[in-house]
Parts: C-alpha cells; structure tokens; sequence
C-alpha cells in the first residue's frame, strides 16, 4: 500500500512539494504540471516573483503555490527557511542549475568554480539535509536534476559536468542511506533541453533548432511519472535525450547535427549545427 494521499499514476492531488529552479525552464515546468496534478507547491528561486508570474495561471487557487526567493548555494539561508515551512513535505524537486559561458578548463577561476560548485551540487545537498527530517515523516520522495553532462564526456565544461556527476554520487548515497526510511530518490539526467541556459552558452544553438530539443514540460512529465508510480517501485535513474538530435553517449558536439531524414519522413527546414 502506497503512503502517499493518492497513489493513482500522475495524481498529486493531497502532495506537498518543494521544487528548485522553480522560475525557469525544467523546474518552472515541473512546478506548473504538479499543480495541474492537484500539488501543493513551494517554488523556490533567486527570483520568486517569477514563479508567481509564470506559474499562478496553473493554480488558480491561491493556496496551493507559494513561492519563495532564495540562493541555494546559501546554507544558512536553505536552512532557515527549511525552518520556516509550514506543514508537511513529501516531495522535493531540485533543478536549481546554472552554467557560465566562461566554462573550459583554462577559463575556470578558483571563484568560478566555488560557484558552480556552490549553485549545482552543494545547493542539492543543502535542500536535502534541511528538508531530510520532514521527508522522512512523510515516506516522501526527491528527484535530483542531474545531466548526461555527469555520465559523459561533452562540452559543457569541467565544473559543470564534476557537479553533475557529484550529483549522481549524492543521489545514490542518498537512496542507499534513505530507502529503509521508505525516502525514493530519482536521478534524472537529461539531454539538452530547450530552456534558457542554453543562452549562456558561448555559442547559443539555433532558436530554430531548439525545437527539437527535448522541451521543458517532457521532463516535468517523466517527473511526474516517476513520482507517483506505486510506492514500491523506484525509477533510480532516468536518460532523456532529443529522439532526433541525441544518443546515449553522443554529447560530444554543443549543437547537435541535424541528422538525414528518412525517405519517407517529412524534411524539416532547419539547417545543420556544427559538429
Ligand atoms: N537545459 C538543458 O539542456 C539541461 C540539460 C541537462 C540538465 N539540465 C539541468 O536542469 C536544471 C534546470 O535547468 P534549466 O535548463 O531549466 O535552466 P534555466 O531555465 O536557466 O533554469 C535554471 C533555474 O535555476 C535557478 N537557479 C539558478 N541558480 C540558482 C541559485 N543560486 N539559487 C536558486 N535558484 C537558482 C534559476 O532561477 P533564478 O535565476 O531566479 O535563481 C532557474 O529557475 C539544471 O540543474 C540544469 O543543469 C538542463
């Protein structure tokens, strides 16, 4: 039997989330489809204002989000408010993510990459040891945006693929130590995904491209998916890439090349990246 108020698949009505990164991109994608699914939802970003701008017209009823502005990679401040939440937390969400075009090896300073480190890894962990004791009265469950940056070699810069990978560590240690206290942990690691990070590229892809990136709301429902599948089964891991763009393992180029339709596939106007 299920411990969560609903256990019917993409059902999050009676739920209680925290999610991340919750102005922008994935995070403002997953906290529009749990309130679609009937969540109560704690966004949380350097810019609150813009989850209540971008995500109220899912919830109009005004209690079930709340937003909230905060730094994560500020441990006393994720501590503090952790603190300040009221009621239960079953659920925690963190795609809180950032990257600097100013990302190869040669480029990175010791400050720069305090900060990645700060922003992409460490901020996971802050939100987890905070909330870890409300997620355990709850059975509850944490989903980690990491990326196929943390499984493969690709171009995204050192300091970020060594967070993303230190998230991948964070997520499995954390279901090892948490899964006697009924706590599910899901690593999810994306491909690229048509989001505004992809502007701080030093060379942004193509806006015609993008629309074949996997988009936004795909990853908000392969979340939504994982999360409320019957409490007995745990999707550890989970790959997303673009069907058309990306393979596993093939992160080598920063825009993907357009590969050859097929004879009988409709041949679309985009023109090729470079390799
Ligand atoms: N897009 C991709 O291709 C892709 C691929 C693989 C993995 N990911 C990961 O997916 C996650 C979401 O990224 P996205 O693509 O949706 O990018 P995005 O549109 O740029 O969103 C990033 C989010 O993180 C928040 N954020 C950044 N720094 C923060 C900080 N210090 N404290 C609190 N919030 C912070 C931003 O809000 P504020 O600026 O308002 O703080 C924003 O809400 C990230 O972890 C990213 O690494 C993305």
């Amino acid at each position: 039997m299920s411990n969560h108020p609903s256990s019917r698949l993409g059902d999050m009505s009676g739920r209680t989330a925290v999610v991340s990164g919750a102005s922008s991109g994935i995070g403002l994608a997953i906290v529009r489809r749990f309130l679609e699914a009937g969540a109560t939802v704690h966004g949380l970003a350097r810019r609150g204002h813009l989850i209540e701008e971008r995500a109220r017209d899912a919830a109009p009823e005004a209690d079930r989000l709340q937003h909230h502005s905060i730094d994560v990679g500020d441990p006393e401040a994720v501590r503090d408010w952790a603190r300040g939440v009221s009621g239960p937390v079953d659920t925690l969400v963190c795609a809180a993510g950032t990257n600097i075009p100013e990302r190869r090896l040669a480029q990175l300073t010791p400050p720069a990459w305090d900060s990645m480190l700060a922003t992409n890894l460490s901020g996971t962990f802050y939100l987890l040891h905070a909330l870890l004791p409300r997620l355990r009265e709850a059975r509850g469950d944490v989903v980690v945006l990491s990326s196929v940056a943390g499984a493969w070699p690709d171009h995204t810069g050192p300091a970020y693929q060594a967070a993303k990978a230190g998230l991948l560590g964070l997520a499995r240690g954390a279901g090892r130590d948490e899964y006697g206290n009924g706590i599910r942990v899901c690593t999810i690691l994306p491909g690229i995904v048509n989001t505004p990070i992809l502007d701080d590229r030093p060379e942004p892809p193509p806006h015609a491209l993008r629309e074949l990136f996997v988009q936004p709301q795909d990853i908000a429902e392969a979340c939504l998916g994982a999360l409320t599948l019957p409490k007995r089964a745990c999707v550890a891991e989970m790959t997303i890439v673009a069907t058309r763009l990306q393979s596993m393992g093939n992160t080598q180029a920063a825009t993907p090349t357009l590969p050859p339709a097929a004879p009988d596939e409709h041949r679309s106007p985009v023109a090729p990246g470079p390799s």
